[in-house]
């Protein structure tokens, strides 16, 4: 086998990639500029979250809502663990949620292991969060009142594939989809599918990372009290970096 990490096709060096966090910040992101330490987040952490959130969507990141979503398999040989990206999609001192098919993979490992690690990153911006916790369905009339603000050709879409099975090909794919187009034609208000709604991941711990000079990275531990989202009930703990 040809090795592709020695290939010549290519000037790439990855190894040599290497970005020094915490040094130019630049007036667009003074945040950067003071270290990250308890007082931000003397409102909790959802507020934080937020606000982290909402400064990647200034600084002109795309999808800065998106986050690396890990689940669980139980298999014969053990658990494995998954990874995909998903939205963030709400966001409360309760917890995080993201909607999806509850037929998909990651829908069957959550029905099995309901527990789940979601972590946001913005590179750029040298911060990342990442929330830990339980999962469970939202209920039915939440995943409505987002339903119906997708566009219609997200319904569509979501009645059109069958997320995380195999298909043939991108034909029978696209024929799917026109027949589920067909099928609602008229339709005005396309109903919610019974496989698809909004998972809730409620944090048991959330991490906050700020990168620093030399590697020497702030770490924020937030360790949350199963239920309780007093902002006195949390503890916040300096991990090294
Ligand atoms: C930026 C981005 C956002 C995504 N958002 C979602 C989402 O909100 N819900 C979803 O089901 N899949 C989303 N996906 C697709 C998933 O990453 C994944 O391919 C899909 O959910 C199937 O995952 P699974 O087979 O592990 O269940 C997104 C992908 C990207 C790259």
């Amino acid at each position: 086998m040809r090795d592709q990490e020695n290939s010549a096709t290519s000037d790439l060096d990855i190894a040599a990639m290497r970005v020094e966090y915490g040094v130019d910040a630049g007036d667009n992101h003074p945040g950067l500029e003071t270290d990250l330490d308890e007082t931000w987040l003397s409102d909790g952490w959802e507020p934080l979250l937020r606000n982290w959130i909402e400064h990647a969507t200034s600084a002109g990141i795309t999808d800065a809502n998106a986050m690396v979503l890990a689940t669980v398999e139980m298999t014969d040989e053990g658990p494995h663990p998954a990874s995909r990206t998903v939205l963030c999609k709400g966001l409360s001192p309760e917890g995080v949620t993201f909607y999806t098919n509850y037929d998909s993979f990651k829908g069957r490992a959550l029905a099995t292991t309901p527990w789940a690690s979601a972590t946001f990153v913005w590179p750029v911006l040298g911060r990342q969060v990442t929330v830990r916790g339980p999962v469970r369905r939202v209920g039915a009339e939440v995943t409505a009142v987002y339903w119906r603000s997708r566009p219609r050709g997200s319904q569509l879409g979501a009645w059109a594939s069958l997320q995380s099975r195999p298909i043939a090909s991108r034909e029978d794919l696209d024929l799917q989809l026109t027949e589920v187009t067909e099928r609602f034609e008229g339709v005005a208000e396309i109903p919610v599918p019974p496989h698809w709604g909004g998972f809730q991941l409620r944090p048991h711990y959330v991490e906050f990372w700020q990168g620093r000079r030399s590697r020497m990275h702030n770490r924020l531990r937030v360790v949350l009290e199963p239920g309780n989202t007093e902002v006195t009930a949390m503890k916040v703990e300096r991990l090294q970096p």
